[in-house]
């Protein structure tokens, strides 16, 4: 039997039963005992691992706690941190990789950020993101048929410069995955300019670079199995915005010295491939936000 689609809608800040129920993840049904969550994956952005005169490690600590915590209590296949995981230098990557990474319960996947730099030095243990993690800046994972889509919009280790993504490699990817039941588009650096159309700040701002991520929207809002695309980079940010077809999300940040309460969002799929997401305050974990993610937007 299906749920309706109502009862995945709520107002920000208010918990649903199903978001507080005990339920375990092997056969995690809602309060109706009618859905059956297929796929429950968690994002977090901006932990800025190595950032001076911040607790980096705690934030470190935090951020596996919560999402351990998430694995335990209702299960999670996957992890994602979207960029901004280290701040300006090299080796905190593997620090942090060794330190605490290594205690994530589940698999990870790390998205780079204009904040995380390669040493590009020939025999450098940071010399490529591949050296790292074992894959490139640009890089898809598959996982239950889904498609989880990592782009680059970074270089290799100089601030503050925000690039468009790959728009060729994202369409060849999209392409491979279009029969999936949903691709999920995780790109640090927001593709919309500041202030068009409203979006926040902190998007990619040179005049180039717009014109080749507005290309890039382009490509995500005719495609048509994507369901939603996360951004980082932005701490003050924790809502979805609609552009086209699609829906964007923010997740605030993990670490740091500035932004909005640091937390983590959630991506549950159903068998009947309903999807929702919503935003959790890390420390007392209240919901702050809960949005569904229809195939269309006029869904
Ligand atoms: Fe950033």
């Amino acid at each position: 039997m299906n749920i309706s689609r109502r009862s995945f809608i709520t107002g920000a800040g208010i918990s649903t039963a199903a978001s507080i129920l005990p339920a375990r993840w092997a056969n995690a049904r809602d309060v109706n005992g009618e859905r059956e969550i297929k796929l429950r994956f968690a994002i977090a952005s901006d932990l800025h691992y190595g950032q001076r005169n911040t607790p980096f490690d705690e934030f470190a600590e935090n951020m596996v706690e919560w999402i351990n915590a998430e694995k335990k209590d209702k299960g999670l296949d996957l992890f994602f941190i979207n960029g901004d995981i280290t701040h300006d230098e090299p080796g905190m990557l593997i620090q942090l990789r060794d330190k605490h990474l290594k205690n994530l319960d589940l698999p990870y996947y790390c998205i780079k950020g204009n904040h995380d730099y390669v040493d590009e030095k020939p025999e450098s243990p940071t010399e490529s993101w591949n050296k790292v993690w074992g894959y490139s800046t640009n890089h898809t994972v598959e996982h239950k048929g889904f498609a989880f889509v990592m782009a680059d919009t970074t270089v290799a280790a100089k601030s503050n410069v925000y690039l468009a993504a790959d728009k060729k490699w994202l369409a060849g990817e999209f392409q491979k995955h279009a029969k999936a039941p949903a691709i999920f588009s995780f790109i640090h650096i927001q593709q919309r300019a500041h202030k068009k159309d409203g979006w926040p700040a902190h998007g990619v701002s040179a005049a180039e670079q717009v014109e080749k991520a507005e290309a890039v929207m382009d490509l995500l809002e005719t495609t048509p199995n994507i369901r939603g695309v996360f951004h980082g980079h932005n701490h003050n940010e924790t809502k979805m915005w609609v552009s086209g077809e699609r829906r964007y999300f923010f997740d605030s940040h993990v670490g740091g010295s500035w932004g909005a309460p640091r937390g983590y969002r959630i991506v549950e799929v159903d068998s009947q491939h309903e999807i929702v997401t919503y935003q959790i305050k890390g420390e007392d974990k209240k919901e702050l936000n809960r949005n569904p993610l229809p195939q269309s937007v006029r869904a």
